[in-house]
C-alpha cells in the first residue's frame, strides 16, 4: 500500500467492486456519500437450495456475473470508466475464492486503464454505509457492527480509524439468527425469517439466557443462546409438546436485540460520544431498530442507521469507505490480495 499525498480535485468518484460473500456488487459513488448507483446480483435463490452459501458455488457465480454487474454499475451512473478516480474493491474479510473474483476484476481494470486501486475493509464498508444516507454524520461515534460473519462494538475515532470495544468470542449475531432459523425450519436466510415470524410471536413466551462475558463487558457470546433454543427444542420434542415457531422465533430475537442494546447503550455512555449508528446485515432487523430507537431517544442519543438495502451487502458502502481512504492518499498496487481473516484496523 502506498500513500501518494491528499487530493486538491473536486469532486472524486469511486467505483466500488463488493463480493465477499454471495452478492455480487458494484457501484459508482460521488464523494463518499452521493450513490449514482447501486447494483447488486444476489446469490440468495441459489444458496438456499443448500441452507446456507455454498462457497464453490459463490465463487463461481461471482465469475459469471461480475462483468455484466460493472458495466450496469457505470451504465446506470450514466458514465464510462474514465470518469472514475478510483477503482474500489473488498479485499477481506470474506470467502476466499470469493474475495478473488472482485480482487481480480479490480485489478485489471485498474491496470488497464491507470485508474488508481483501493482496497476496502468489508467491515469498514458496513460502518461507511452510515454516510451515505446521514450526510451530518461524522466520527467521532460509537458503532455497533453485526452481520453474518462479525459482531463488533467499535468507537470511530476518525474516517477510517477504529477502536474495537468488543466483539463476539464465537458465533457472530448474523450466524445465530441462521442456525436458530434453520432449526426451527424456516430455512435460509435466516435473518429476515425470524424478523418476519416474530412480529406473529410473543417475545416473553419463553426465557432464553443472556450471555456476559466475565472479564470483558462488551464482548458478545451466542453459542450458548443458540445451545439453549436447541436444548428448548429437543425437550418439547421428547415431552411431545409441539412448538410454536413464532413464539420460540420472537423469543430468541429478544434475548439477541436485549444484549446487543444493553452493551451498545453501555458503552456509548461509557465513552461519552452521544452519536451511535449500527450497521450489517442483523442491523435490518426491525425490532432491533426499534429498539435502539427508543433507548437512544431515553438518553439523548442521535442514532444512525443505514436503510435495510444498505445494512446488508452492496458495494455503494465500499465506495464511501474508500473515498475517505482515497482523501487520505491510500493507494494499493498490483500486488494486493485476497485476505479472508482481514482483522478492522489492519491495512
Ligand atoms: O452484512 P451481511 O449482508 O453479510 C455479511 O457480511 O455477513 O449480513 C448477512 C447476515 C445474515 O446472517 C442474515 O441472516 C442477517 O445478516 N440478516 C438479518 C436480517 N437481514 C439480514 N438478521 C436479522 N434480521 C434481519 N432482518
Ligand atoms: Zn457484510
Amino acid at each position: 500500500m502506498d500513500i501518494v499525498g491528499t487530493c486538491g480535485k473536486e469532486d472524486i468518484v469511486i467505483l466500488a467492486i463488493e463480493s465477499s460473500c454471495d452478492e455480487t456488487a458494484a457501484a459508482v459513488v460521488r464523494n463518499g456519500r452521493k450513490v449514482l448507483s447501486n447494483i447488486i446480483s444476489s446469490q440468495i435463490d441459489l444458496h438456499t437450495l443448500y441452507g446456507g452459501v455454498v462457497p464453490e458455488i459463490a465463487s463461481r457465480k461471482h465469475t459469471e456475473r461480475i462483468n455484466q454487474v460493472i458495466g450496469e454499475a457505470l451504465q446506470t451512473a450514466g458514465m464510462v470508466l474514465e470518469d472514475m478516480d478510483a477503482i474500489a474493491v473488498t479485499y477481506g474479510p470474506g470467502l476466499v475464492g470469493a474475495l478473488l473474483v472482485g480482487v481480480s476484476a479490480a485489478k485489471a481494470i485498474s491496470f488497464a486503464s491507470g485508474i488508481p486501486l483501493i482496497g476496502v475493509h468489508h467491515i469498514e464498508g458496513h460502518i461507511s454505509a452510515n454516510y451515505i444516507e446521514n450526510k451530518d454524520l461524522e466520527p467521532p461515534f460509537v458503532c455497533l457492527v453485526v452481520s453474518g460473519g462479525h459482531s463488533h462494538l467499535v468507537r470511530v475515532t476518525d474516517y477510517g480509524e477504529y477502536e474495537i470495544l468488543g466483539r463476539t468470542r464465537d458465533d457472530a449475531a448474523g450466524e445465530a439468527f441462521d442456525k436458530v432459523a434453520r432449526a426451527i425450519g424456516l430455512g435460509y436466510p435466516g435473518g429476515p425469517k425470524i424478523d418476519k415470524v416474530s412480529k406473529e410471536g410473543n417475545p416473553d413466551a419463553i426465557f432464553f439466557p443472556r450471555a456476559k462475558v466475565g472479564d470483558a463487558v462488551y464482548d458478545f457470546s451466542f453459542s450458548g443462546l443458540k445451545s439453549a433454543v436447541l436444548n428448548y427444542l429437543n425437550s418439547c420434542e421428547m415431552k411431545g409438546i409441539e412448538i410454536c415457531q413464532a413464539d420460540v422465533a420472537a423469543s430468541f430475537q429478544k434475548a439477541v436485540v436485549d444484549v446487543l442494546v444493553e452493551h451498545s447503550m453501555q458503552a456509548v455512555e461509557e465513552c461519552g460520544i452521544n452519536k451511535f449508528a449500527i450497521a450489517g446485515g442483523v442491523a435490518s432487523n426491525s425490532a432491533l431498530r426499534s429498539a435502539f430507537e427508543k433507548e437512544c431517544a431515553k438518553r439523548n442519543i442521535t442514532f444512525y442507521y443505514p436503510s435495510p438495502i444498505m445494512c446488508t451487502d452492496n458495494a455503494a458502502m465500499i465506495g464511501a469507505a474508500a473515498y475517505y481512504e482515497y482523501r487520505k492518499g491510500v493507494r494499493h498496487g498490483y500486488d494486493l490480495n485476497a485476505v479472508p481473516n482481514l482483522k478492522l484496523g489492519e491495512k
